[in-house]
């Protein structure tokens, strides 16, 4: 199934969702139409261990604190296994069930949840059904996920937009496929994903690794797609993305960065500053870290 049919965020009302504001309870999520100011303070993740270990949680995420604005792309970075996903996961309200979250996590200042379109969530992992071509997928996306105001037309005019939003022109008519059946380049079936996640205009979109799997040229030119979105249909979206090994080229598209080390903030601040000898020193530190769990 796409993950864009996964439950919308803020919808689930689990452990790992967003908890309700007892000061001014909302059942009714609300729609944000102007940008999403998402803050976290002081957010930890916990998992329970399996059953017959010593009863402990083991800690995923440690008092991670920052913030992502409207019209900005805040990479998330650092080593396998740190807790990028995770922290993605705890601030669109999907954790699983065995996760506990504590901390604050405020969407224009306010506790609250969103309502179904107003974010989008891409996956780490592509699931699309392999049958159908590049227009067959995203147009029977459009046409589940957009509004029963639009008329088919205008959910087609919104599908070929957002194909050519993604670059995806020329691959419009070739199957996705998948093991057996060749089909569209793993970059082309990335952006395909993105297009799937994107077609309902989200304000807020959290990408799990939208380039993995991809070379430089490929990470690049999905990056800067994304990075123009913004621009090219002027709605100041907030986007947060988990990335590994940007070049310096990607590394540019970053307006924010929060690095992390094994589930703790090494990092968050303007990806401009990386060239400080601060952050240096503390990339160094997670490649030490990486090393000593390869070695
Ligand atoms: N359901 C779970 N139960 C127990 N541990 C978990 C669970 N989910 C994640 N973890 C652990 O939490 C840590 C962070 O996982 P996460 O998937 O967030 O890492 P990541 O930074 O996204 O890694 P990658 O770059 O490989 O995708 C890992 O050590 C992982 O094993
Ligand atoms: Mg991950």
């Amino acid at each position: 199934m796409s993950s864009s049919l996964c439950a919308p965020l803020g919808t689930r009302r689990g452990r790992g969702g967003y908890v309700e504001d007892g000061s001014s309870r909302q059942d009714v999520p609300i729609v944000v139409r102007e940008g999403v100011y998402l803050t976290w303070e002081e957010l930890w993740v916990t998992m329970s261990k399996p059953s017959g270990k010593d009863g402990k949680k083991a800690i995923i995420l440690e008092s991670q604190t920052g913030y992502a604005k409207p019209g900005e792309l805040l990479a998330v970075m650092g080593p396998s296994g740190c807790g990028k996903t995770t922290l993605l996961d705890a601030l669109a309200g999907r954790l699983n069930s065995k996760a506990k979250q504590t901390g604050d996590i405020l969407i224009n200042g306010r506790k609250q949840a969103l309502a179904y379109g107003t974010s989008a969530y891409l996956t780490q992992e592509d699931a699309m059904l392999t049958t159908l071509t590049v227009e067959e997928a995203v147009y029977y996306s459009a046409q589940l996920q957009l509004p029963d105001s639009m008329s088919k037309f205008e959910k087609k005019e919104r599908a070929e937009f957002t194909i050519k939003e993604m670059g995806l022109q020329d691959a419009i008519h070739t199957r996705i496929g998948g093991c057996g059946s060749k089909g569209i380049s793993g970059g082309q079936k990335r952006r395909v994903s993105i297009c799937i996640e994107i077609i309902t205009r989200p304000n807020l979109l959290f990408l799990d690794e939208p380039t993995s799997g991809l070379d430089s040229a490929a990470s690049f030119y999905v990056m800067n797609r994304i990075a123009r979105l913004n621009k090219t249909d002027g709605i100041q979206r907030t986007i947060i993305a988990s990335i590994h090994q940007p070049n310096t080229q990607v590394f540019q598209l970053f307006h924010n960065l929060c690095l992390l080390s094994n589930g703790k903030l090494v990092y968050f601040g303007p990806a401009s500053a990386a060239n400080k000898v601060r952050i240096w020193r503390s990339l160094v530190c997670v490649s030490v870290q990486l090393l000593s769990c390869v070695v």
